[in-house]
């Protein structure tokens, strides 16, 4: 029998306040971590942790915008200052704004950078205040997203996030090499089409939700605990072997390779 399996850990989960990474919140802390929860909406995050707390979890929030350095070195010390370490670094916060991120030849350069700035440069920032704390700690797991867009090309195009997304693959594996013998593993996670407010605006229109749904071998989009079950894989002692590894957790999307 198997004890909870992230007894003992502390999870930073940035974009904790709703979708995949409020699901990865409360499956993470239902498993015995203790988990900061960053986001920039303060009531979103107020809301995953009163969730845990129900549950009888141990969670703290902590706000702020993962593309301002400023406020990810403060949201890291503050997580870790209250629950004395770290041990997951979930890079989950990230954004996808259509209506303004198009091919690049429409895309303005101010929407072009404050979507890498989110996606691409959040991670930089987390990892860069997170990872001594993770070296602290003896090793831990780092945990990014990516997303199937970084992996084939779209015909609607949203080209500063899914070159943001395969910039992010690059990372993962530079992250998994370097701290290796530091005990630290890094990997990717590839979702398919999440139901979660992201994807809402969007699913609303149903010949667009059944033409991702037709697209998709499993024939449905995907939970967001879905994606939070293999994440808590990848952050539990369970995955010891597993890093710089790309996962894509899509009901089969980019199996189909056309
Ligand atoms: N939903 C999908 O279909 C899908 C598919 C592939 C990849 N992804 C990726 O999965 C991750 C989670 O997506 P989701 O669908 O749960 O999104 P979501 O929009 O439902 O939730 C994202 C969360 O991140 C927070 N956030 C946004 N900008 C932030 C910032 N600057 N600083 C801190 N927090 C911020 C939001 O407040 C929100 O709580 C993202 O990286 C996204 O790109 C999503």
């Amino acid at each position: 029998m198997f004890g909870p399996r992230l007894a003992g850990k502390v999870a930073l989960i940035t974009g904790a306040g709703m979708g995949q990474g409020q699901a990865a919140a409360v499956l993470f802390a239902k498993h015995g971590a203790r988990v900061i929860v960053a986001d920039i909406n303060h009531d979103a995050a107020l809301s995953t942790v009163d969730a845990i707390r129900r549950d009888g979890g141990d969670a703290f929030a902590t706000t702020g915008d993962v593309g301002t350095q400023s406020d990810v070195k403060r949201m890291v010390e503050d997580g870790v200052s209250h629950f004395g370490g770290l041990h997951i670094l979930y890079n989950n916060a990230g954004v996808l704004w259509k209506d303004r991120d198009k091919s690049v030849v429409d895309t303005e350069e101010h929407w072009w950078d404050r979507v890498m700035e989110i996606n691409l440069k959040g991670v930089y920032f987390a990892c860069k205040f997170g990872i001594p704390h993770l070296i602290a700690a003896g090793g831990g797991s780092i945990i990014n997203i990516g997303s199937v867009s970084a992996l084939r090309g779209f015909t609607l195009p949203q080209d500063a996030y899914t070159a943001s997304k395969g910039a992010l693959i690059s990372l993962t594996k530079s992250l998994a090499v370097q701290y290796a013998r530091q005990g630290i593993r890094a990997n990717i996670i590839h979702p398919g089409i999440v139901e979660t407010p992201m994807q809402a605006p969007y699913l609303a229109d149903p010949g667009k939700r059944a033409s991702f749904e037709g697209a998709t071998p499993l024939g449905r989009l995907a939970r967001p605990e879905e994606i939070a079950q293999v994440a808590l894989f990848l952050a539990s002692e369970e995955s010891s072997y597993v890093t710089g590894a790309e996962i894509p957790v899509d009901g089969g999307y980019t199996a189909t390779g056309g």
